[in-house]
């Protein structure tokens, strides 16, 4: 079984370009859902670019499927996580001028902040993953600061620009699936996947979720969200199931 956690952020982002009330990220969820997706991701970022805390606690409200809440570890973000109490928050590292999170979250050089507020999300009764890279030292600590799942980056396996290294960053992903696993992790995967690559992504066993936003977003101007969230979905699950 694998979920498809749809990233509705880029829907807010063309509403906050004109400072509007359409198109609603709210609304986008909800045909999200109609079209099989199993959880709506947000990331409320501290500049507010596009998801707004109005969005969050009306998805809180509305969505029936897992609602997944993007966040770092700013304070102000990790009281707000802790009042609204999403299924899960995914901890991502964020800097201002970015265009999208980079890279992965720093856990080793972060450990003690990240225990904090992993042991407080939790307590709220919050499913933790961190957005890491596929990276051992990055797995371990995960675990020891008491995540109970992780988020491997697939962006450098998205952007490889040549065969060979894109085999290499699959690879690194397959065997970072397998130790996270077996170190008693639930394994999700995001970042860059779209309709073409996310096939080898979605056939890693061990991989419980992925996040998907710009992609699918990008095909729902044309096809409508329902149905790129359908075709996503077919996808995936056919990745699970060879000769289907
Ligand atoms: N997962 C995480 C942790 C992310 O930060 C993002 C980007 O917001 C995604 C998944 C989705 O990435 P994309 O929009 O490239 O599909």
């Amino acid at each position: 079984m694998i979920r498809l956690g749809v990233n509705v952020d880029h829907v807010a982002t063309v509403r906050q370009a004109r400072r509007a009330r359409e198109p609603d990220p709210v609304w986008a969820a909800m045909e999200a859902q109609l079209g099989g997706a199993d959880g709506i991701t947000v990331h409320l970022r501290e500049d507010r670019r596009h998801i707004q805390e109005r969005d969050v606690r009306l998805l809180r409200e509305l969505v029936s499927v897992r609602l997944n809440l993007e966040m770092s570890l700013a304070e102000d973000i990790v009281k707000f996580a802790c009042e609204v109490r999403p299924d899960e928050a995914t901890i991502v590292p964020e800097r201002r001028q970015e265009l999208t999170t980079e890279g992965g979250l720093d856990v080793v050089r972060h450990e003690d902040r990240v225990q904090e507020v992993v042991e407080r999300l939790r307590q709220r009764g919050i499913l933790v993953s961190l957005f890491i890279e596929p990276d051992v030292r990055q797995i371990e600590c995960a675990r020891l600061v008491g995540a109970q799942a992780v988020e491997f980056h697939t962006g450098r396996y998205a952007h490889a620009t040549n065969p060979d290294e894109h085999q290499q960053e699959l690879e690194a992903l397959i065997q970072a699936a397998r130790y996270a696993h077996e170190a008693g992790l639930h394994v999700h995967m995001g970042h860059g996947l779209n309709y073409a690559n996310v096939c080898a992504i979605a056939a890693i066993s061990q991989v419980e979720e992925l996040n998907i936003g710009h992609s699918i977003v990008a095909r729902a101007i044309f096809v409508g969200m329902r149905q790129a969230v359908r075709e996503m979905k077919e996808i995936i699950c056919r990745a699970r199931r060879p000769g289907a």
